[in-house]
């Protein structure tokens, strides 16, 4: 078989990283370009989790057609129920559900026998199936699991009616060799498994998502679960773009196909990282900013006799254009309008005049205005949370021989509240006058600044992590002043520990 079904789970494992917060309008506009990006599946949520993830889910098997729309469920009636709840109006649902299946798993986490975790495995499938044809089942935690168990469970899955059987290495224990071996043995002493889709699930604690899900794909699995630019729990999952990437490069010699657009990757990972405030690492490959850059006088010397002595990729192949020069001081309201269509954005007209007057400040100081700009922007303005702290105004004065002061204004609730504060930076000294003004222990984590383009007056994009009162939370906030993206991105993350208390 030479087709690999892209199962996206970035909007359920990726948003299991820490800090990761993301609204129903963001998921959507995420499952959106997920969409447009060409995934076969996309994991929407784990609609027992909560209310929040519920109605997102809900609303991306809502609105979201041709892939399928998955829903994580525990073996249990109820998250089964609720999963079905979310994605029964989907054009193709599917419920993926999952139990443990490694001795320390069952006898520790679950404190059950292995006996019971075939009945419940049983029953989990018969309740998913009575509701839709589509069911996955994953035993949880396979690659630590006892082999010829493994295989009972996976046949009480299949017997039952699962239509895809997904091997996560959930631990990102295995090895390439060992982890490939074990899809083969699964294969060859399970025919049923050819009657089904047999998928793969990798993390990546020992940087080896990648390596291990392309072993698997040489041994037969026809499924792969990824996500964009490797988001996920701890140190992530395979990342969608490398095994995309690496299976179109080497076409010749692996013969395997995906259903992906490639030039949609590059927008599609600006979009997650700007929506989740994970910035992606300057190397990291496919995506990151340097991974068509060339710097030795050697490499742009033979780059620019023939691209191909450096480059295995052409960079227009992932949608990395250099981008485009499109509207300025002058454009009107039917410009943008029209270019905003162009790049497939859908946006009520309260979004679009938001969106406007956004873009009419940001051509008052720059004189030409990209796609990137725009991306920038719509992802600022539009998909960013309800804003219970809105930055008013702020001063700042620093240099080589003052200690830097900052005075901000915030508004909360439609009163305005004043702080001055001193710092060993204009940026600190701005976010410790934030601290006196809402009063929570903040602790910043860390915090990036970069250009949205290139030149002087370009867009900064400040991505960040913080810890307020015991909860990990980003921020992302741009502007072409990079205090104020500085002090956007902070509020931002402080306005998701607002919602996370909320809720
Ligand atoms: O890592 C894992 O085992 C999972 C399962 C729910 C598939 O995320
Ligand atoms: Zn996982």
């Amino acid at each position: 078989m030479s087709q690999v079904f892209i199962f996206d789970t970035t909007l359920r494992d990726g948003e299991q990283s820490p800090g990761i917060s993301l609204n129903a309008r963001q998921k959507l506009e995420i499952a959106e370009q997920l969409a447009r990006l060409g995934v076969d599946v996309i994991e929407a949520g784990f609609p027992i989790t909560s209310k929040g993830d519920f109605e997102a889910v809900k609303t991306i098997a809502e609105k979201v057609k041709r892939p399928s729309i998955a829903a994580l469920a525990r073996a249990v009636d109820v998250d089964i129920d609720r999963a079905w709840e979310a994605i029964k109006n989907a054009e193709k649902p599917r419920i993926h559900t999952f139990i443990a299946t490694s001795d320390i798993h069952i006898e520790r986490k679950l404190k059950k026998t292995r006996d019971e975790v075939l009945k419940m495995t049983e029953a989990a499938v018969k309740r998913a199936k009575k509701y839709t044809f589509d069911v996955e089942f994953s035993p949880e935690d396979a690659t630590r699991s006892e082999f010829e168990f493994l295989c009972k469970v996976i046949r009480v899955a299949i017997e039952n009616g699962a239509t895809v059987i997904n091997i996560p290495d959930t631990v990102g224990y295995a090895l390439p060799d060992e982890f490939g071996k074990l899809i083969k043995d699964l294969k060859e002493k399970m025919p049923e498994l050819n009657e089904v889709i047999l998928s793969v699930h990798c993390h990546n604690d020992l940087g080896l998502a990648v390596a291990n899900s392309l072993e698997a794909i040489i041994n037969g699995a026809n499924q792969v679960e990824c996500t964009i630019n490797g988001l996920g729990e701890r140190a992530g999952n395979a990342s969608l773009e490398e095994i995309v990437m690496i299976l179109d490069t080497r076409y010749r010699s692996l013969g395997k196909k995906t259903n992906i657009k490639t030039e949609e990757i590059m927008r599609t990972s600006k979009l997650v990282s700007s929506l989740t405030g994970y910035h992606v690492q300057f190397n990291k490959a496919i995506v990151g900013a340097n991974a068509f850059a060339h710097s030795s006088g050697i490499h742009t010397d033979g780059m620019l006799k023939d691209r191909t002595t450096y480059e295995i990729i052409d960079p227009v192949k992932i949608g990395l254009t250099s981008s485009k020069l499109v509207l300025g001081k002058t454009s009107g309201r039917h410009g943008f309008r029209r270019r905003l269509e162009d790049l497939g954005y859908v946006l009520s007209e309260k979004e679009f005049e938001r969106a406007f007057k956004r873009f009419k400040d940001l051509a008052d100081k720059k004189a030409q205005i990209t796609d990137d700009d725009i991306e920038a922007i719509v992802a600022d303005e539009i998909y960013t949370l309800e804003e219970i702290f809105k930055l008013v105004h702020f001063e700042v004065v620093c240099g080589s021989d003052i200690k830097p002061k900052a005075t901000v204004k915030i508004e909360k609730n439609g009163e305005i509240f004043k702080e001055q504060a001193t710092g060993d930076g204009p940026v600190d000294a701005a976010f410790n006058a934030v601290n006196k003004i809402v009063g929570l222990k903040i602790k910043l984590l860390s915090f990036s600044i970069s250009a949205v383009t290139g030149g002087t007056e370009a867009l900064g994009e400040s991505n960040l992590q913080l810890e307020v009162e015991g909860l990990t939370v980003s921020g992302h906030g741009v502007s072409t002043d990079i205090i104020e993206a500085s002090l956007r991105a902070y509020l931002s993350a402080l306005n998701k520990v607002i919602d996370k208390i909320k809720k």
